[in-house]
């Protein structure tokens, strides 16, 4: 079996979130599963600095897509044997600045040709005459980024080849004007409601739900709830119609980057046996942020986008009773200006209890998380969510709202899930300012006591947040989409 997964970030060459995580993490996994019998390459832009990053770096093919002239380059992910095949279009992709915004934030203004590149080279990888050589059995797709290759697939190229389309958030769709189409060199007559086309927009999240062959999401609760009009952002109806194609695969945690017992930027390693390397974390994490230095103080851990999808607004009112209560909040993240300037402001005010660091940086995210006694995560929707895993693996409980990833994943504390050893976070009962803070409250009383903490800790860290068994299912999708493959073709 040959797979081609095709993304537009990969944890380490470039991240910005979740996906680089899954990117990063998931091809490995499956490329190590007792069970799979194949190879897999994984297929992003070289943005700049991406080359670096790879070793066994060589050139390996030239190829025109969408007008534009691409060198694909071959190299490996560090560590790993996975392949990377890197697409080289400096004018397109060599810029100061992330994949998809400019510095100051604002998205390219090319993006839709940018990622129509992307989906072009993947369809034109998956022909019989791919340049590489090399042709996949399976194509699949992840995010908006990637979702015009199924339709370049199936109504240009003509392909017998399979696709899959992995949602990681209905939020971003990479909507377009309709004057992209003919640069995207896309069919006209597919730009209706029964293809491409959204609210008179080029939609490449449509075209992916559309047109690929099997469609998957980061887990079962959010498969549920994108078919409906709260999480569905206006495609609930197409993903209705396509539920029997729909599953939903909950993420896994790479063990080589998050592990207690080995991460490398934690002054002492710690593990569920021996958990007493988490409190010279704890007091490191508090000296490095300017925090008092208090074992006693319960600190809470933040490390997120600040987007109205992750629920942080809500922290700013309670925060002063947090203080009150003797709590100390160490917060990593970017995004929303006012909840930055909110945030930095509350800095002031609580210096030896609150502490803001307004940037990406992910040596601080690991610290945050193995340092902190509570990971807060009060997500209005959240497909899946690796920081609530990462919480489980570093004991340190996940305080989370009921939706997505998180409910599927985190189990509230509760007198039988303490009894039955069953309980590994809390979950909030609504997703408000007075529910967040009346479930930190509950927590922080329960973290007093010591025994029963460390039960919910243990619990946690025995869970198993690893790839192992979601890449399975993975590994299912792909025979499941083989299947009907061989089906078509004996018709
Ligand atoms: P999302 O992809 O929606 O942002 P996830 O929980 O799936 O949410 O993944 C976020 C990933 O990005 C995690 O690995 C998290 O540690 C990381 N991350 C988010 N913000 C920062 C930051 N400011 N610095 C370092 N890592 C961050
Ligand atoms: C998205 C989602 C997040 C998920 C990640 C990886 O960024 O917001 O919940 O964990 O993708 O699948």
């Amino acid at each position: 079996m040959h797979v081609l997964f095709v993304t537009s970030e990969a944890f380490p060459l470039i991240k910005t979130g979740g996906l680089a995580d899954v990117s990063g993490a998931l091809p490995k996994a499956i490329k190590s599963a007792a069970s799979f019998n194949g190879d897999i390459k994984v297929l992003l832009p070289a943005y700049r600095g991406v080359l670096s990053k790879l070793t066994a770096v060589k050139e390996v093919a030239s190829i025109e897509a969408l007008k534009q002239s691409c060198t694909l380059f071959s190299g490996y992910l560090p560590d790993s044997d996975v392949e990377v095949i890197a697409i080289k279009n400096d004018v397109l992709y060599d810029r100061a600045g992330g994949p998809y915004t400019d510095e100051s934030g604002a998205d390219w203004n090319d993006n839709a040709l940018r990622f129509g590149v992307l989906s072009r080279v993947a369809s034109l990888l998956s022909k019989q005459d791919s340049p590489l050589n090399w042709q996949p059995d399976i194509v699949h797709c992840n995010d908006w980024q990637t979702g015009l290759t199924p339709a370049y697939m199936k109504l240009v190229d003509q392909v017998t080849v399979k696709s899959i389309f992995s949602i990681h958030n209905m939020a971003y769709q990479g909507n377009f004007d309709g004057n992209v189409l003919s640069q995207l060199e896309l069919p006209a007559q597919h730009f209706n409601m029964n293809g491409f086309e959204f609210y008179q927009q080029l939609s490449f999240m449509k075209a992916g739900l559309f047109y690929a062959d099997q469609l998957s999401t980061v887990s079962p609760t959010y498969a549920k709830e994108i078919q409906t009009v709260h999480y569905g952002f206006g495609l609930q109806g197409l993903l209705k119609t396509r539920a029997e194609q729909l599953t939903g695969i909950l993420n896994g945690i790479d063990t080589q980057d998050w592990n207690p017992a080995t991460d490398s930027h934690l002054i002492k390693p710690y593990s569920d046996k021996n958990i007493t390397g988490k409190k010279a974390v704890k007091k490191a994490l508090q000296q490095q942020l300017g925090l008092s230095i208090n074992p006693d103080a319960p600190l809470l851990g933040v490390v997120s986008r600040f987007a109205y999808q992750k629920g942080l607004d809500l922290l700013p009112s309670i925060i002063p009773q947090l203080v009150a209560d003797g709590c100390q909040l160490a917060i990593l993240g970017s995004g929303e200006k006012a909840l930055e300037d909110g945030f930095v402001a509350l800095q002031k005010q609580f210096p030896n209890n609150i502490s803001i660091t307004v940037g990406y940086n992910e040596p601080m995210s690991h610290n945050i998380m193995a340092g902190a006694d509570l990971f807060i995560m009060p997500s209005r929707f959240e497909p899946c969510g690796l920081n609530q895993l990462y919480g489980l693996a570093y004991g340190t409980p996940p305080i989370v709202s009921a939706t997505g990833g998180l409910a599927d994943s985190v189990r509230d504390t509760t007198p039988e899930t303490i009894k039955n050893n069953t309980a590994t976070g809390f979950v909030l009962k609504n997703v408000t300012d007075a529910s967040l803070l009346g479930t930190i409250q509950s927590a922080v009383k329960l973290w007093q006591d010591k025994q029963v903490w460390r039960k919910i800790q243990k619990n946690g860290m025995q869970t198993d947040v690893s790839w192992s068994s979601s890449a399975n299912l993975y590994l299912d999708l792909y025979e499941k989409t083989l299947d009907l493959h061989k089906k078509t073709l004996s018709q």
